[in-house]
């Protein structure tokens, strides 16, 4: 169902690779609640993933963009405003990836130099994103920028590795750059903290499934799924929500806030019934 919440307004959609991607999901409702956009992923994403399909579907132009180069950003906002008719509303990063982690390294023998690429895909891109709009002046007055993060910023999760240093860096770049946007531009930028998603990138993290059944246990509304994230995204980038800004948004059905659920010691004893 439709509200029109995003009514001619334009955006971008980075990280978009297959239909279980969050990101996949955030462009079809941003759509669906009347926006036009330009979709982007890196190269190779666009060999190997199926974005095309979703390009299609939603009459959205495809402009290949690997987060790390500033090259490749320019270009993108360049041929985005040129194909959207005018600046950008809102922009979602909805971009992970940890070498580290991909190649089963344990988080106390990690290779720093692949530790360095992690943080610059995963969030340098972010503030390499943002400097790009800076500069092109990219973005419309009153815009929303959004990062997807996850909560091992805050609480270690040991599976989650040097990812967790990633989510704390991006967390504190929407801070920061936040402050500069505010100021200058009026431009709102936030984090959303996403439960456990079924996805891509979520899968690689070792004993996933497991950590996903757990999470949903202990909050009191489950975990959140893409298309509700997809639905907050919507949110976030409507004029809703024109005050909010420089925030780390939980969107995990309570997790954050809990210390101990019942349910949790009921499903250590094997019992997977509710209480
Ligand atoms: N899945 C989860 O459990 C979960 C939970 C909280 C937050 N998140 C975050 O949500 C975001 C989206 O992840 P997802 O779970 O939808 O998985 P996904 O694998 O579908 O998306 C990750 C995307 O990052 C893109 N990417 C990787 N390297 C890139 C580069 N150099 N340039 C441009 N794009 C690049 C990939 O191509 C892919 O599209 C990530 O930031 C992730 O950390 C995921």
């Amino acid at each position: 169902m439709s509200h029109n919440l995003l009514s001619g307004k334009r955006g971008i959609i980075f990280g978009a690779l297959d239909d279980m991607s969050i990101a996949w999901k955030v462009a079809e409702k941003c759509v669906a609640e009347g926006a036009t956009i330009t979709l982007t992923n890196a190269p190779v994403a666009l060999r190997f993933g199926k974005i095309q399909a979703l390009g299609e579907k939603l009459n959205a132009e495809i402009i290949p963009a690997d987060a790390t180069s500033l090259e490749d950003m320019e270009n993108l906002f360049s041929k985005s405003m040129e194909i959207l008719g005018g600046k950008v509303d809102f922009v979602l990063h909805s971009i992970g990836m940890s070498l580290n982690v991909r190649k089963k390294r344990a988080y106390t023998d990690v290779k720093h130099d692949w530790m360095q690429k992690t943080f610059d895909i995963s969030a340098i891109s972010f503030h390499k994103m943002m400097q790009t709009m800076w500069k092109l002046d990219a973005i419309n007055e009153g815009g929303s920028i959004l990062a997807l993060t996850y909560m091992a910023a805050q609480r270690t999760f040991p599976d989650y590795s040097e990812m967790a240093e990633s989510k704390a860096l991006l967390e504190s770049f929407a801070r920061s750059f936040g402050y500069h946007y505010g100021i200058e531009k009026g431009v709102r930028v936030n984090t959303i903290s996403q439960s456990p998603t079924k996805t891509t990138a979520g899968s690689g993290v070792k004993g996933f499934d497991v950590f996903f059944d757990y999470a949903d246990k202990m909050s009191p509304l489950g975990n959140a799924s893409a298309d509700e994230c997809a639905d907050y995204c919507a949110v976030m980038f409507s004029d809703y929500t024109k005050k909010i800004t420089m925030q780390n948004l939980y969107h995990d059905g309570g997790f954050s806030s809990m210390g101990m659920n019942p349910a949790v010691l009921d499903m250590e004893k094997g019992d997977t019934e509710e209480v």
